[in-house]
């Protein structure tokens, strides 16, 4: 697994990934292109070497003013799903929020996202809240926080 921060070289392997894993609610082209130019975000991905396909990504981003990072995304192509590549995107993106000076992660997760619940869950994160109708179809998220 090669996990590193991403730059705008990738810009279009992210944006396929994101088209290729939400039916809604993805992050564009441009607004992963302004997640890569950032101060405030880092993009972490995985590859399977240098230059090699895509298996997975991983969208951070930073407030200015409180201690918190907040998981804006996460994706693993469908070939690569089940070997790990979700826990070690989590666990690179705790180190650097911890390296930054954050506090906690945070993320919202669909109610209907068991997988993406389950791998939270599994790294640590536990449920504080959640909003209804927060997705453009009205869906309603799970709030979940892990302090580092
Ligand atoms: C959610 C997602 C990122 C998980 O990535 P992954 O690389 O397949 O996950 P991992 O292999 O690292 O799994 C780690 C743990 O998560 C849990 N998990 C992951 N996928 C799961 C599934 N389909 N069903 C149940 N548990 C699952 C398990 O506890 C697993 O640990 P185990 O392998 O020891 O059982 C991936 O399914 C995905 O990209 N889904 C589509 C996009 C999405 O929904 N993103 C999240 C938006 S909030």
């Amino acid at each position: 697994m090669v996990i590193r921060r991403a730059g705008l070289a990738d810009l279009a392997a992210l944006a396929a990934l994101e088209a290729a894993s939400f039916v809604c609610d993805g992050v564009s082209r441009r607004a992963m292109a302004g997640f890569l130019r950032s101060p405030a975000a880092l993009v972490l991905l995985d590859e399977e070497g240098a230059g090699a396909a895509l298996r997975g990504h991983l969208v951070l981003r930073f407030h200015a003013r409180h201690r918190i990072a907040r998981v804006y995304s996460i994706a693993v192509a469908a070939a690569a799903m089940g070997q790990g590549v979700g826990r070690a995107l989590v666990a690179s993106a705790e180190l650097a929020a911890r390296a930054r000076g954050s506090a906690a992660v945070r993320l919202e997760i669909s109610v209907d996202n068991a997988p993406s619940q389950a791998l939270f869950r599994a790294c640590g994160y536990q449920v504080f809240g959640h909003y209804d109708d927060y997705y453009e179809d009205g869906g309603a998220a799970l709030r979940l926080q892990k302090m580092l």
